[in-house]
């Protein structure tokens, strides 16, 4: 059966396919030429059906790819992802026009080092940030954070940062970028919660840099609500100010969507 695209979004085919766990897979879209987002934003994914169920995924391709990439989890039993884990090559995906979200470099204020903090799915779209040359020209040093219960979970970022270190665009740019992955339930090489290691301080003595200071240091944060939460208190604990697209500051946050 054949469902009509409503004129809000674009039905795109599905060029690729990768699955890491059971809980985790990427996929890529065709990307239609009228289409134009920022590094971070998120779209509205749904697949075709009378009734389609809309759910928020940050685009984890730079602005610049021919092609879009989204990182997803397969919730058991959940209303898109049940179905969207079956996608193949070939099938169409609907996502919405209007691309949104507050991880963006225009909502930082200019800074030295960008930090982005994730967990889980929330390293999605500094998947894409991380791909942009804008960020590099803006920032001396990016360092992207990933934590996840088990090391399986962190494919996709240890993937991504090898592959952009290696791209004919940014891989040079790539130099200034540290990718730095934590587990919280299974062994690995740095093992904690990223809140913990931000406060006993190993996180830094790690890159051997000097802790947070809203002077020079910019951050991102992308994951669970719980993490969140507790990052942001830190944040603003150490007096740093939230931006916002209309107000730039010292940190922004976006909750990581489909759980
Ligand atoms: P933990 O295993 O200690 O709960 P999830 O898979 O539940 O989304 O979690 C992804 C990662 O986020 C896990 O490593 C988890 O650690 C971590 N996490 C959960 N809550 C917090 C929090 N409040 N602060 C920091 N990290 C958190």
């Amino acid at each position: 059966m054949s469902f009509t695209c409503p004129d809000s979004a674009f039905s795109e085919t599905v060029t690729e396919v990768e699955h890491y766990t059971d809980r985790l897979f990427r996929f890529r879209l065709t990307r239609p030429a009228s289409f134009r987002f920022r590094s971070g934003e998120f779209v509205m994914i749904g697949l075709p059906g009378e009734k389609p169920v809309w759910r928020a995924y940050s685009i984890a391709s730079p602005s610049w790819d021919e092609t879009l990439e989204f990182y997803s989890i397969k919730v058991p039993g959940g209303p898109l992802t049940e179905h969207l884990q079956n996608i193949k090559i070939g099938d169409q995906v609907w996502f919405r026009k209007k691309p949104t979200g507050t991880l963006v470099l225009d909502a930082l204020l200019p800074g030295n080092r960008l930090w982005m903090i994730s967990t889980g799915t929330g390293f999605a779209p500094f998947a894409s940030l991380i791909r942009d040359p804008e960020a590099y020209d803006k920032f001396e040093a990016l360092i992207v954070t990933h934590s996840c219960r088990e090391v399986a979970e962190l494919a996709y970022s240890i993937n991504t940062v090898a592959l952009t270190k290696a791209d004919p665009l940014v891989g040079e740019l790539a130099d200034r970028l540290t990718l730095v992955t934590t587990t919280t339930r299974e062994q690995s090489a740095f093992m904690g919660r990223i809140t913990t290691l931000m406060e006993n301080g190993q996180l830094y003595a790690h890159l051997n840099l000097p802790p947070l200071d809203p002077e020079h240091d910019r951050v991102m944060i992308c994951g669970s609500m719980a993490m969140l939460k507790d990052v942001k208190a830190n944040l603003d604990a150490a007096q740093f100010t939230e931006g916002s697209n209309s107000m730039p500051g010292q940190y922004v946050v976006e909750r990581a969507f489909v759980d």
